[in-house]
């Protein structure tokens, strides 16, 4: 008999079998720790309206194996993107579409690392990226973070001591803009600072920026990508903050040798081009016109969110300190009294609460003790208000004891 797909939608009351997505909401509580977006407000009839029009002009071809590189519809979108939102333009054979960001790292790591290099990454950092660098013969050695992001200083003295004691430094992996997880966006100075010294190293930055389009106050800064000598950075972009991580659809920019560097990977030789249906189908989508007006909807409604939270960590928690993002999904919080997140955590889950705790985003799992990220991107104002108020109310309970 034919396999007949289950009867209902799948989702969060499917059994787990059935279950068809990453996170299943837990009844009860507010789930801060997850950085996703919010899946009501994907657009799910414009994609749905965008692939139509993929089979109505590619009939087959839009099932078979992709142009290596991405097909230049989507490349052309990427490319019009980004001379709106970032200072330099890449030529078509700077841009290489890729299975999201993720893939995009793996992708970048496997064509830039060889066995025993050192891996720079700024510590916190996205713990996720960390899997993926781990997946590769390689050392990560921890680059110290503060208020205004990765410290330079403390690069080059790093950097310094590694060379001298005969490592070789291949990568430095940095999330420069709405950083993951704190919220923070490094200052032009440093921006500078840190290409010019990868670029003096001979060390390749790879730059995350998959939060570009969020932007809540003013300008984003241009990338490291944008400002520093061709050949220095490798940037990292991903359609999973503005659409829909579905698709899983991202892409990377880089200087045109190592960009072919990558679309001769044995995976893109293989396979060909990645993710061949999401891309075109996002290329028809942009070409509609309404990806512009999507993206300041979303950056609206994600601001308005990230008030909320703010103002309720203010009223219910103000003896703890937090990062005041000005884009991307997450705030950074150091709780008082230097209590231990990851022990408080089951106590903030009775309480209706969760969070990620930051000893999650230490490579070398040592560090943030103390400090949680917070996502507000999936909930409404009064719900991050109510979260702030669940937080307060279980440090006070851990105070008492
Ligand atoms: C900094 C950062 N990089 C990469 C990713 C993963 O992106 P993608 O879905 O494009 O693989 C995330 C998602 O949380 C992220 O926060």
């Amino acid at each position: 008999m034919p396999y007949s797909l289950p009867p209902s939608p799948p989702g969060s009351s499917a059994p787990d079998h059935l279950r068809v997505v990453q996170v299943v909401d837990r009844p009860g509580i507010i789930d801060l720790a997850w950085g996703h977006p919010d899946l009501d407000l994907l657009p799910v009839a414009e994609i749905r309206a965008a692939t139509t029009e993929v089979f109505d002009r590619y009939g087959p071809d839009a099932l078979s194996y992709g142009r290596d590189a991405g097909p230049p519809p989507l490349v052309e979108a990427i490319r019009d993107r980004l001379a709106v939102t970032d200072a330099r333009v890449p030529t078509a054979d700077e841009v290489v579409v890729t299975a999201g960001a993720s893939h995009a790292l793996d992708l970048a790591a496997t064509v830039l690392l060889q066995p025993g290099d050192v891996v720079l990454v700024e510590e916190p950092t996205y713990h996720l990226a960390v899997r993926i660098l781990r997946d590769h013969p390689v050392d990560l050695v921890p680059i110290p973070f503060d208020g205004g992001g990765l410290r330079t200083d403390a690069a080059t003295d790093l950097i310094g001591r590694l060379l001298g004691v005969g490592r070789r430094i291949r990568m430095l992996y940095t999330i420069p803009t709405y950083h993951n997880p704190t919220g923070v966006t490094l200052d032009d100075a440093r921006r500078r600072e840190l290409v010019a010294i990868a670029a003096e190293n001979g060390i390749t930055i790879v730059e995350d920026d998959v939060y570009r389009d969020l932007g809540y106050d003013g300008s984003t800064p241009p990338s490291l990508w944008s400002i520093a000598e061709p050949g220095t950075v490798v940037r990292l972009g991903s359609f999973s903050k503005t659409l829909a991580p579905g698709l899983r659809l991202g892409f990377l920019t880089a200087d045109a040798a190592t960009a072919r560097r990558a679309v001769s990977a044995g995976v893109l030789d293989s396979g060909g081009g990645i993710a061949h249906l999401s891309a075109l189908t996002v290329a028809a989508y942009i070409a509609t016109g309404a990806y512009p007006s999507h993206v300041d909807d979303l950056r609206r409604c994600y601001a308005e969110r990230r008030d909320a939270l703010l103002a309720g960590l203010a009223e219910h928690l103000p003896d703890a300190t937090w990062t005041q993002p000005r884009g991307g999904f997450f705030t950074w919080l150091t709780l008082p009294d230097g209590l231990d997140a990851s022990a408080l955590l089951p106590s903030a889950e009775a309480r209706g609460v969760a969070y990620a705790p930051g000893r999650r985003f230490y490579a070398t799992g040592d560090g943030g003790r103390s400090a949680l990220r917070l996502a507000f991107t999936r909930y409404a104002p009064a719900d991050l208000a109510e979260a702030a108020r669940r937080i307060a109310a279980t440090v006070r309970d851990a105070r008492r004891r």
